[in-house]
């Protein structure tokens, strides 16, 4: 029946979130604990700390997303749960708690890639049609997706190494910032005040003309760069020092993701493919440089730049329960009973 409406549940990582969604896209209750001191406190994630912590508030967060929605359990048609990629034992979390609901009531079961529910949650908010082109880029993954429809993803490119987002907690780091949100956000803050072209450092695999992404050796180059200004002592007491390396490495990054994405354009126009439409999703997709220049670059070749709001690109329940509600359209359900969790699911 339409319109239906959709539970969604999200732990895939260090956020606990759920969701109550209606298949034409209104929101109607939404709750999200993280646990972002928990990460500063232990330098990253640390899966059992994050799992229990997962399980001290799952009921919870899905209760006070139905009490919003002024709804009860029995009430929603479907039920969806991220099943991977991510930490097996903290995925299992919002499984079970879910897969609870949907025996109980006798309710459809969506199983769902994290991915997947990164990319569409693009269109709960936005006139976007298939196909359209996707740059994902978050603390766990960096890829390039040409989304041809529901389930119908084609890699153009992904990381050799570290994430976009990896990289910015990163250099974060190593220039002693606190990361309590994430390092990117501190990072962007800090290069507000720098200047982007004071360290020259090489853009990733410019000479390698495909879509992949690599990061790591930039980390580096900003170790070096420190070493070269004195150290960590010198480079942290001096703003000034602090904001360029911080801006320079922003902008690097930018040029990288530029030089993929007019790639990527590239190839869609080489095989006539009709999509005209970029989708910038993940965590890092908050960054302004990140959306200015991306947003140039499209206008330029005539494409269409499209941003989630923030809060929907980082990690939540409403991508979870909204790729639940595509699924279903497709009348794509999943059987509980040959179900389990997946660590890693490209
Ligand atoms: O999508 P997300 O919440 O979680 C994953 O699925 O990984 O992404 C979190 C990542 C972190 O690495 C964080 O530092 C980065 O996104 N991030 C940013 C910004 N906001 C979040 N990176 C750069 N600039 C930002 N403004
Ligand atoms: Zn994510």
């Amino acid at each position: 029946r339409d319109p239906f409406i959709v539970l969604g549940v999200e732990s895939s990582c260090d956020d606990t979130a759920a969701a109550i969604v209606r298949s034409d896209g209104a929101v109607l209750g939404e709750s999200r604990v993280s646990q972002d001191a928990l990460t500063e406190a232990w330098g990253g994630v640390v899966p059992h700390v994050a799992r229990d912590a997962h399980a001290a508030v799952i009921e919870r967060v899905i209760h006070q997303a139905l009490h919003e929605a002024q709804l009860h359990e029995r009430d929603v048609d479907a039920v969806a749960a991220t099943m991977g990629p991510g930490l097996e034992i903290c995925l299992r979390v919002g499984y079970r708690a879910a897969r609870q609901i949907a025996t109980t009531y006798e309710k459809d079961f969506v199983g769902v890639n994290h991915l997947e529910a990164h990319v569409l949650v693009a269109r709960l908010d936005s006139q976007v049609s298939f196909p359209f082109l996707t740059l994902l880029v978050s603390g766990g993954h960096c890829q390039l997706l040409l989304v041809r429809g529901v389930a119908q993803y084609e890699v153009l490119g992904g990381t050799l190494d570290d994430a976009l987002g990896e990289a910015f907690d990163k250099t974060a780091r190593l220039l002693g910032l606190e990361v309590g949100a994430g390092g990117g956000p501190a990072l962007e803050q800090l290069a507000l005040k720098g200047d982007a072209h004071a360290i020259p450092f090489p853009v990733p695999m410019a000479k390698r003309p495909d879509c992949n992404f690599s990061f790591a050796g930039l980390k580096t180059s900003v170790r070096v760069a420190i070493d070269k200004l004195g150290g960590d002592e010198v480079v942290r007491g001096d703003e000034r020092l602090m904001a360029d390396v911080a801006a320079s490495f922003q902008e690097t990054c930018v040029r990288h993701l530029e030089h993929r994405v007019r790639r990527a354009l590239k190839l869609c126009a080489k095989h006539n493919l009709s999509a005209n439409t970029l989708v910038v999703s993940g965590g890092v997709a908050a960054n302004m440089v990140v959306r200015t220049r991306l947003q140039k670059l499209c206008e330029r070749a005539q494409w269409k730049c499209v941003f989630p709001k923030v809060r929907l690109c980082t990690d939540n329940g409403v991508m979870v329960a909204w790729t639940g509600i595509e699924r279903l359209r497709m009348g794509i359900a999943d059987d509980t009973k040959n179900l389990d969790v997946r660590a890693r699911w490209p």
